[in-house]
């Protein structure tokens, strides 16, 4: 097993759920890290609490990743030891409504698309030229998919095409990074309980709650564990895909509820 303490880790959608977590496990594991997501309040909450409870260092970056511009200046104000980053976790990611593509709201589609996967395009494209040049030895890149883009389900067309992107561009990135040894991953859910289906069901929180009704549903630290043994595995070993749903859960839209 490899150690993560004291490298840098930065994580995208850090001030809740899977990317919380994430970040909790592996400040408690040593790591440094970057935060990154629009909530600065939560972000410096988790700042100040990693920081005190753990002793690791911890940068936060207000960023809305859907902006290419913003990736860029949120990026270039690292001071250039911290651009040289070992993991990096495209985490950040959203999911809105679940209509039929008639009925689909163009609003929906453009934030999916802009955050799930031109976001982890824009951050992947600033991190990567300092992992070749500098890390090597170390550098991970894991990102987060789902069950969701292995199969799809009546309503999911554009989130899942958003994961089946992801996806591709996992594969393709361990092709392209194979030269420099450079390690990439992708850890794929099911259902996990976190604020993911009230951002998608914004107006209606008893459908958000009735996602998880009559099942044990998995919760955000079981992803981050995953997550934590994927950048954990020896240097010969590389975690390509990882997919975890709750037992009640077989596929994407298959499961038993009570
Ligand atoms: N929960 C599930 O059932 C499930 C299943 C499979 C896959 N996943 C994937 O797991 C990942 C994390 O989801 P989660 O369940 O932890 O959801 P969550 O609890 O809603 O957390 C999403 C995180 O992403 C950040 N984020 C969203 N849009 C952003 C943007 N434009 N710029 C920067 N940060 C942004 C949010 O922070 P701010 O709002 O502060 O920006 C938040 O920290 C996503 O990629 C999701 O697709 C989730």
């Amino acid at each position: 097993m490899e150690s993560i303490k004291n490298k840098l880790a930065l994580i995208t959608g850090a001030t809740a759920g899977i990317g919380k977590a994430c970040a909790t496990i592996f400040a408690q594991n040593g790591a440094n890290l970057i935060l990154l997501a629009r909530r600065e309040n939560l972000l410096n909450e988790l700042q100040q609490r990693l920081q005190s409870e753990f002793g690791v260092r911890v940068i936060t970056l207000v960023c809305d990743i859907r902006n290419s511009s913003e990736v860029k200046k949120s990026f270039s104000s690292l001071s250039e030891e911290d651009k040289k980053i070992d993991i990096l976790i495209n985490n950040a990611g959203m999911a809105r409504g679940i209509d039929k593509l008639q009925d689909g709201l163009v609003e929906n589609w453009d934030e999916m698309i802009d955050t799930n996967l031109k976001g982890l395009l824009y951050i992947t494209h600033e991190v990567l030229p300092y992992m070749i040049a500098f890390k090597k030895e170390t550098a991970h890149i894991i990102n987060l998919g789902s069950t969701a883009g292995h199969e799809v389900y009546p309503g999911g067309n554009v989130y899942c095409a958003t994961k089946f992107a992801v996806k591709a561009i996992t594969k393709s990135l361990r092709m392209e990074l194979l030269e420099h040894q450079i390690k990439v991953s992708t850890v794929d859910p099911g259902m996990v309980e976190t604020d993911f289906s009230y951002v998608r069901f914004p107006d209606d929180s008893t459908k958000a709650k009735n996602v998880y009704s009559g099942i044990t549903p998995l919760v955000a630290e079981d992803i981050a564990e995953a997550i934590l043994f994927c950048a954990t595995r020896p240097k010969h070993a590389n975690i390509n895909e990882l997919v975890i749903t709750p037992t009640a859960q077989a596929s994407s839209n298959f499961l038993v509820r009570k």
